[in-house]
């Protein structure tokens, strides 16, 4: 049994001990049920069969006395004792029954007449006079007796003193005591058949719930052994249970941390380099620098200017970190058509092109409008980088049921179909850039999906009409 302490100091009980003891305590209350139940109705199968034997006893008694006709006269019985005595003969008794004729007038001790029988002497109803007396006494013409030597039934039959001079009564006894003690016999029995069921129980219910949870205690220790370095281990499925699918499931998670963590890594790995290149051209500018002021102003521009990119950088880093909070995007109520102008107002600062204010869409929308400009904002600054003044870009919103779409279109070089994926990754640019390494560090369609993600959308990139590339951001609206 594996008892531990659980972090509140409370014993911890393995599952496997609870689902034994659970099934012990049911089936021991179903099956002493059983046992009880089948014990009462045996009991009272015994009163209903005694109770039988006594009416007809008595009934049979008492059809003999108006039709009996004594043997040796050929007439009627002149006395009690005389009819008990014939008909005592010619009956036959069951073991544990005692057929009694008691003569004599109420008040004294009665004259017993009775069978030969082998009964113990000790609960012989004929050798106890009292009780004999108080049975012929008794007002009831059939009863129940606690005596020291155990239950008696009986039942009587009174002759009135017509049938002769002297009264008279028939009795029949039943000891129940041999009988219950079948009974009881089969209740003891059932019990002990319960005990070794269940002790049985125990043994194969012990094996099962080990088997069936092996796997929970291999996820534990698995769960144990492993580390942030080492996230390899997997827990064999077998099976096809809910075990099995537990399993499943702890290696489908395990799989996700791990590639969770190697993008971590990789993340780390790309910031870092990404951020050394600057701090590198810094260090270079700034050894290099003379004492020519005009070559120090220079060098103090190319200073500044890196330190700005890699300021930005460190940005645009902290704004995807956070990009898992909930709090990332709050949306709130917004006029698609107001926020596509104040879009178009900013953006148009961004650079000298024919910017155009395509279209706007007259709904009202939730969504975040600082976030959601921020991304119009980075796919606008694209447009720009991949553009040359007085290139067309042009701005605008759609909606349609359900829908709605937030658009930038450049008439840029566009972007190649190797690149349409990648491109969306944090620190990937395109493969065919144009000129010298622009400012960027790949990050900026990295932020517009962590953005058009928040407000459960998309970003797509589509391709302008006439050549160049068309960003659009994708939303799903209630109404
Ligand atoms: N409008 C566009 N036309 C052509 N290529 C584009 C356009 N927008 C993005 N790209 C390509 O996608 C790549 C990734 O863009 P992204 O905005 O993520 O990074 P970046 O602009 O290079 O750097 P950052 O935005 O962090 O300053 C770019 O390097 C470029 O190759
Ligand atoms: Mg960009």
């Amino acid at each position: 049994m594996t008892v531990s302490r659980s972090p509140v100091g409370f014993p911890r009980i393995s599952a496997r001990v609870r689902i034994l003891l659970w099934l012990l305590v049911v089936m021991a209350v179903a099956l002493g049920a059983v046992a009880v139940t089948v014990r009462s109705i045996l009991q009272r199968d015994v009163d209903h069969r005694i109770s039988k034997l006594l009416t007809q006893e008595t009934g049979e008694f008492a059809n003999f006395v108006p039709q009996g006709v004594d043997p040796d006269t050929g007439g009627r019985f002149e006395t009690a004792d005389r009819l008990l005595r014939i008909y005592l003969q010619r009956q036959y008794a069951d073991p544990d029954e005692e057929l009694l004729g008691l003569t004599g007038p109420a008040g004294k001790e009665p004259g017993v007449i009775r069978q030969r029988r082998d009964l113990p002497r000790d609960i012989a109803l004929w050798k106890d006079k009292d009780s004999l007396t108080r049975i012929r006494d008794s007002q009831d013409s059939f009863g129940t007796l606690q005596r020291p030597q155990g239950e008696l039934r009986w039942a009587k039959v009174e002759i009135g003193p017509s049938a002769g001079g002297q009264p008279g009564a028939f009795v029949v006894a039943f000891h129940p005591e041999r009988e219950r003690a079948v009974a009881d016999k089969t209740f003891w029995m059932l019990l002990a058949l319960s005990g070794i069921a269940l002790l049985m129980t125990t043994g194969i219910g012990w094996a099962v719930a080990g088997r069936i949870l092996a796997p929970v205690r291999l996820v534990r220790t698995t769960a144990a052994e492993l580390t942030e370095q080492d996230l390899t281990r997997r827990i064999p499925v077998e099976g096809r249970d809910d075990i099995a699918a537990l399993a499943e499931t702890f290696n489908a998670m395990l799989d996700r941390l791990e590639r969770a963590f190697a993008a971590q890594r990789v993340f780390v790995d790309d910031a870092g380099h990404e951020l050394r290149t600057p701090i590198t051209i810094v260090r270079g500018h700034l050894e290099l620098m003379g004492d020519d002021p005009a070559d120090r102003e220079e060098t103090v521009r190319l200073v500044t200017d890196e330190l700005d990119r890699m300021s930005r950088i460190v940005e645009d880093l902290l704004l995807l970190a956070g990009a898992e909070r909930p709090d990332f995007v709050r949306p709130e109520p917004v006029q698609l058509a107001e926020l596509t102008a104040d879009v178009f107002v900013k953006v148009r600062t961004l650079g000298e092109r024919e910017w155009v204010l395509d279209g706007v869409a007259d709904r009202e929308v939730r969504l975040d409008p600082q976030r959601m400009t921020q991304a119009m904002v980075q796919l606008a600054q694209n447009a720009v980088q991949h553009t040359v003044p007085g290139q067309r870009i042009r701005i605008g919103s759609r909606a349609d049921a359900g829908h709605v779409e937030l658009y930038v279109a450049d008439h840029g070089p566009g972007i190649p179909p190797e690149d349409a994926e990648v491109i969306f990754e944090r620190f990937r640019r395109g493969t065919s850039r144009r000129g010298t390494r622009t400012s960027g560090a790949g990050l900026g369609l990295a932020i517009v999906r962590a953005i058009a993600e928040g407000h459960h959308g998309g970003v797509e990139l589509r391709r302008t009409e006439g050549g160049g590339a068309t960003f659009v951001l994708t939303l799903e609206t209630d109404s």
